[in-house]
């Protein structure tokens, strides 16, 4: 009689780059003439600058050629424009990327094994009156509201992190509600609980807070896939 099929579960590798926002002039070079007009607009332009010339770098360390000769391609998950939504590298369907800035650091994740998403957030943002109405499933609140004040920010900006990676991997981005993200609590490993969103996902999800040294800040990651994903930490 044959044997039963075995199937092995491979992890599917999620790099992760970071660093901290930089106003080294430098760093414009590596911009398209789009980018460095969107930096210009900016509040903040160095952390635009910083964030688009990491993406660019990390893409053509994986791809080969200069960041300059990277081209990308958007295309959004709700109404097909391509003038807005996720980025993806164009000559290169399998590799998918995420690029996310906030306060003073950017964050991109790269995988060939799914869409990835990735999400930064400033502790401090996610700290505010009425934070779980916008943003929590009513199953969700418990585990927030049983916090003291001292980890109640870190906690919120936690589950902030997590929900817009999974919504930044489907790419929907805030085009979906958050509410309908239900996620691990801020305690436990993160994990996707439950997709409440009109559209099914292809996939599982596989979620990973991002082990970030930078106080102040906390990320996370998700990947759209069934299999289990290894996160990798490089700073750049
Ligand atoms: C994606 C989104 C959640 C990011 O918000 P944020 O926290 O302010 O910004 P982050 O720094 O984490 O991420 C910004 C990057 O996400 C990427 N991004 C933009 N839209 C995205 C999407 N739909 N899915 C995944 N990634 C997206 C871009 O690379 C963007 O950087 P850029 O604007 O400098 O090119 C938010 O911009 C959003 O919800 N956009 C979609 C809104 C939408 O689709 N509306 C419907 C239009 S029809």
């Amino acid at each position: 009689m044959a044997e039963p099929a075995m199937i092995a579960s491979v992890a599917v590798d999620i790099d992760i780059v970071w660093r901290r926002v930089s106003t080294d002039p430098s760093l414009a070079e590596v911009l398209d003439d789009r980018e460095r007009e969107r930096a210009a607009r900016r509040g903040n332009p160095a952390r635009y600058t910083t964030a688009h010339a990491l993406l660019r770098t990390a893409v053509a360390e994986q791809v080969g050629g200069t960041p300059q000769a990277v081209v990308f391609e958007r295309t959004c998950a709700t109404c097909g424009s391509h003038r807005h939504g996720k980025p993806t590298v164009a000559g290169h369907p399998e590799l998918s990327v995420s690029l996310s800035y906030a306060g003073g650091l950017a964050v991109v994740a790269l995988s060939r094994g799914g869409e990835v998403g990735v999400d930064v957030e400033v502790v401090d943002d996610s700290d505010f009156e009425g934070f779980n109405a916008v943003t929590l499933d009513p199953s969700e609140a418990p585990a927030l509201d049983r916090l003291g004040p001292d980890r109640l920010g870190v906690a919120r900006a936690l589950v902030w992190a997590r929900k817009e990676a999974v919504l930044k991997a489907s790419g929907h981005g805030l085009a979906v509600d958050p509410r309908q993200v239900v996620v691990s609590g801020p305690e436990e490993p993160a994990a996707l609980l439950q997709w409440k969103g009109d559209v099914a996902l292809s996939t599982g999800v596989q979620l990973a807070d991002v082990p970030l040294t930078e106080p102040g800040h906390v990320a996370a990651v998700a990947l759209l896939s069934d299999q289990p994903a290894q996160v990798r930490l490089v700073s750049a």
